[in-house]
């Protein structure tokens, strides 16, 4: 990158620019957007995971005042290809999972619709399903490549040939996990003049419209996506599910009414993805000094018949510590069961819990301090790519984290600290999260009115764009914020990627900037009313050059009743490296953000997987645990100072993910210190520890 932007407004704390529409109950939700006369949808969920429906008895329903419609996949509109199987809805009897959508009611209230759907009579042909994840599966196979185009097998040197002085080869298991955002997925559908607008609930406008358009047979132009804000997403509103299919179906035959439909907490763990459950196996080789020689990471994940979506679940171990030796795989066996989806570093997060256990169990295998043992393995390039760090800070991180969290003073004996009923310990590990950038964002920007009106159709999902991206425009501008009017979410603005990744702000932020120097380019610094410049996202020839990644050091410290096996967290510290910090304030709240959901899937977060029924049976908040206030006691996350000179012109590498990589694997090191007890099986339950 050559020149990066002189920070301003960026580095300083600002207070969410929509903060005040947000408490005070005036920035619309998708499901809030006012319509006149709209129809409720309430959808019908197949009861089967495998099979097909023989009958639909829709009459009762039908017969209900206040019911419009009963869609089934009789009656639906037609949809114009099936080359996306997740999002072809209502056109067949087929059952591919449970929960799998097979019609909808459409009615004057929800409260009438919900009622309705309880009325409509379904037959079953059922056929036996498959919905457990099995280490020795016969139906695994090895995908082409693992999201979203990573290879899904690597080798380097000779696994078997090495013979390193001591090994670790253990099995670790994620469970299967779903996003629970606040806000459930929803979607308001209204035909007008040929154009069909959908209020959506999304982390990107115009990727959904990009998917949805074919499907429905529709030229982009034809629909219209808004989402101006977004109660969080953490990947599962990163694209189009069947719920946005059967909205823009049943607007089809509301007569032009909008029509609204709101997910149920219940409904969201069938339809809208999900962490998949995955069985790892790690092995790690090392000489007595801790020196790696050996890395080999293969993992056992889950897809569905439906479509297939492979998680890159080792990608994160490529990335982390040289050795000469090493080898990474992914297989999968399709079931019975839900597309699955990204959460929250898919990937990354379950991967890395298992290589940073393993890690863990090689340093106390060798006798040396967790954080030594990591720093003799350090990397001098990417061991997946051969390319030199733009920053590896890694060890900077461990070493920042190990003194304001008194690491010196721990005794590295498991059980050796008591405090009454309970077992005290800490642990550590490290973090890693790429810098994505996604190429295609345009951005256009206007002076109006004494202020520069900056147009892009970006997506905050609650981590802060409408504001990060003002100052990152400010900067670029040369003025100050308050002088900048985003416009954002809505795919009448200039085409944008999705908020995925972690590539939001940095991907959107380059655009910006480039706009801006355009605008400068044409207009000077005082340009006229009216003026208007606009810019595409330009390429980044240091992307081929360089190894971006984030780097990251989590510390817990654990307390474990003795005689309960309660697992209590009272301290974690991240510290992170990710190049410049737009804003600390929004930062902070990612980063602690991404910690406490990787506390929840360290203690809490599992989806029970019926066999016999194939549903998710803790389909709710009172049964699927998710870390609460209560959990949460002093959480902190600080960075490096620094800047990527690399990445792009902010020098940002993204904050999205990385809070969560290698959190859960930090509080099991800790309840292994704190116990003994070595918990290879996410979530760490009480019956694990007695
Ligand atoms: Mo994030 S799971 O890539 O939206």
């Amino acid at each position: 990158m050559t020149g990066l932007l002189r920070p301003r407004a960026m580095g300083t704390p600002l207070e969410r620019r929509d903060g005040w529409a947000k408490v005070t109950g005036t920035a619309p939700y998708a499901f809030e957007h006012p319509a006149s006369a709209p129809l409720y949808v309430h959808p019908l969920q197949s009861e089967i995971a495998r099979g097909r429906v023989k009958y639909i008895d829709a009459h009762a329903a039908e017969d209900l005042d206040g019911v419009a419609a009963v869609l089934t996949h009789e009656n639906a509109p037609r949809l114009a290809t099936d080359s996306d199987p997740e999002l072809w809805v209502l056109q067949s009897p087929e059952i591919a999972f449970r929960g799998q959508l097979i019609g909808a009611v459409l009615a004057e209230t929800p409260e009438i619709a919900r009622h309705a759907a309880g009325l409509v009579r379904v037959e079953y042909q059922q056929e036996r399903h498959d919905v457990v994840l099995r280490e020795n599966h016969e139906a695994l196979y090895a995908p082409d490549v693992v999201n979203p185009s990573f290879p899904a097998e690597t080798v380097d040197g000779d696994v078997d040939a090495a013979r390193p002085e001591v090994v670790v080869e253990q099995t670790y298991t994620t469970p299967m996990e779903h996003n629970n955002p606040m806000e459930p997925h929803a979607t308001m559908a209204t035909w007008s003049n040929g154009v069909l607008t959908l209020h959506d609930s999304t982390q990107g406008v115009h990727v959904m419209r990009s998917r949805i358009a074919p499907v429905l047979g529709l030229k982009p132009k034809r629909i219209r996506v808004v989402a101006p804000h977004v109660g969080g997403g953490f990947g599962s509103k990163g694209t189009a599910h069947a719920h946005n299919i059967l909205a823009a179906l049943a607007a089809q035959v509301a007569g032009g009414r909008p029509v609204k439909l709101a997910l149920t907490r219940q409904q969201m763990f069938a339809l809208v993805g999900y962490r998949t459950p995955t069985i790892q196996r790690v092995r790690l080789g090392a000489d007595r000094g801790g020196t790696l020689s050996v890395v080999t990471h293969d993992v056992i994940e889950q897809t569905s018949t439906v479509q297939e979506f492979a998680e890159q679940t080792a990608v994160g171990t490529r990335t982390m510590y040289a050795a000469p030796n090493r080898r990474t795989t992914h297989r999968l066996a399709a079931l019975d069961v839900p597309v699955p989806f990204w959460m929250r570093a898919p990937g990354e997060a379950p991967g890395m819990f298992a290589t940073e256990v393993a890690i863990d169990e090689l340093a106390e295998a060798c006798g040396l301090d967790p954080i030594d043992l990591r720093s003799r393995n350090e990397p001098a390039v990417d061991q997946a790519t051969g390319l030199p760090f733009s920053g590896r800070h890694l060890a900077e991180c461990l070493r920042e984290g190990a003194e304001r969290f008194g690491w010196a003073e721990r005794d590295p004996a498991p059980r050796s600290r008591r405090d009454g009923d309970w077992l005290v310990g800490t642990g550590v590990a490290s973090a890693t999260y790429p810098r994505h950038a996604m190429p295609g964002s345009t951005a256009a920007i206007r002076r109006h009115d004494g202020r520069y009106e900056v147009r892009i159709g970006a997506a905050d999902i609650g981590t802060g764009t409408w504001t990060a991206l003002s100052q990152i425009a400010a900067d670029a501008l040369d003025c100050p914020v308050d002088d900048v009017r985003l416009e954002i979410g809505d795919t009448d603005l200039p085409y944008a990627t999705v908020a995925g990744g972690s590539s939001g702000l940095g991907s959107w932020g380059a655009t910006v900037v480039e706009a801006a120097r355009r605008f400068r380019e044409k207009f000077g610094t005082d340009p006229d009313d009216g003026d208007e410049a606009d810019a595409a996202m330009p390429d980044n020839p240091d992307a081929q050059r360089y190894s971006m990644h984030s780097f990251g050091a989590h510390f817990a410290e654990v307390r474990v009743n003795a005689d309960t096996g309660e697992v209590r967290v009272p301290r974690m510290l991240g510290v992170f490296s990710a190049g410049r910090i737009v804003n600390p304030r929004l930062a902070r709240s990612q980063l602690i953000g991404g910690m406490t959901m990787g506390l929840s899937m360290a203690l809490h977060e599992h989806s029970v997987l019926d066999p016999q029924f194939g549903h998710v049976i803790n389909h709710d908040f009172a049964q699927y645990h998710i870390a609460a206030h209560a959990d949460v006691a002093d959480i902190e996350a600080i960075w490096l100072d620094e800047q990527d000179p690399h990445s792009n012109p902010m020098g940002s590498r993204g904050v999205g993910e990385i809070g969560i990589v290698g959190s859960p694997a930090a509080i099991a090191n800790a309840v292994h210190h704190a116990t003994g007890i070595r918990v290879r099986d996410l979530p760490i339950t009480p019956d694990k520890l007695l």
